[in-house]
């Protein structure tokens, strides 16, 4: 492992608690990356900030934030700059799901994922953009990193607005990448497909609880018989590399991309 790859980058990442976030945190830091940790879970990620430092390569400080608010999300940028100097690269991670089928949405599933999964991507976009923007061309180009999903991209009925949410990751992508190209700042972002983390170790439950599956573990089993091309669910360390290529200098002439990292689900 080169440990100085992301030196110099200093990252805020959202939802860093747990799931991916946690994991690129701490694939980042042991690349030479300081990071802040953005979470409604303060606790966990500070456990998290701690067992990074403790390594001892790239910092790590954590910061409680709803992503949802505007003010939070300017408050993270600002705790990055002042623990590291400058914010080079926003990873937007933070997310959740919640099944309904297409008649069963009701106002509260609709507000819910679409405050979170994307209202709350274009304000820490415009949060994070609006300091780089501040700090000058010093270090450019700058990263904004959406995460978005096999959603973004494919309509799954039973997360309908899941995928809603997901498709306007992908549009702040597309549209980030062209309006914020003159300050210097690229837009890409990644798209998982089946990643066993608690966001989708709730799915499993919900999908049988909706009665879209009969038994706990069906939706894994499912999808990677009809849908993957490589046979198995995947983990936060198959997305880390992938992430980690994202923030380093190897992805500098890239802008509006959106990666798949989904086993080939999306090619299905
Ligand atoms: N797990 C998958 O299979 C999968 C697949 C495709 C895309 N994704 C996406 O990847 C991202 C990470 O997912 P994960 O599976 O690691 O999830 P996770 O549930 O394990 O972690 C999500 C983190 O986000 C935090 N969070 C939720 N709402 C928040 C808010 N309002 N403010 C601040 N923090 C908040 C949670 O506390 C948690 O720590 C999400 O955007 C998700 O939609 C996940």
């Amino acid at each position: 492992m080169d440990t100085t790859r992301l030196q110099g980058k200093n990252i805020l990442i959202t939802g860093a608690a747990r799931g991916m976030g946690a994991c690129n945190a701490e694939h980042f830091a042991e690349l030479g990356a300081n990071v802040c940790l953005g979470d409604l879970d303060l606790d966990a990620a500070q456990e998290m900030a701690e067992k990074i430092n403790a390594k001892g390569n790239g910092r790590a400080i954590a910061v409680k934030m709803d992503v949802t608010k505007r003010e939070d999300n300017a408050a993270a940028v600002a705790a990055t700059v002042d623990a590291f100097g400058m914010i080079n690269i926003g990873l937007f991670n933070a997310g959740l799901n919640k099944p309904r089928f297409f008649m069963d949405i009701d106002e509260d599933n609709w507000d819910m994922i679409m405050n979170v999964n994307t209202k709350a991507m274009w304000l820490g976009m415009q949060e994070t953009a609006r300091q780089m923007i501040a700090q000058g061309k010093q270090d450019y180009p700058y990263k904004l990193i959406n995460v978005g999903s096999i959603a973004s991209r494919k309509p799954l009925v039973d997360v309908t607005v899941y995928c809603t949410s997901k498709y306007g990751c992908l549009a702040l992508t597309h549209c980030g990448a062209i309006g914020l190209a003159e300050h210097g700042i690229t837009v890409n972002g990644y798209a998982p497909g089946v990643v066993v983390t608690p966001l989708w170790e709730q799915l499993d439950k919900d999908l049988v609880d909706i009665g879209f599956k009969q038994r706990e573990g069906q939706a894994y089993d499912d999808i990677v018989r009809d849908a993957l091309q490589i046979k198995r669910v995947s983990y936060p360390d198959d997305v880390k590399g992938t992430a980690a290529f994202l923030c380093s200098s190897d992805s500098d002439y890239m802008t509006g991309q959106m990666i798949h990292i989904d086993g080939g689900w999306c090619i299905q």
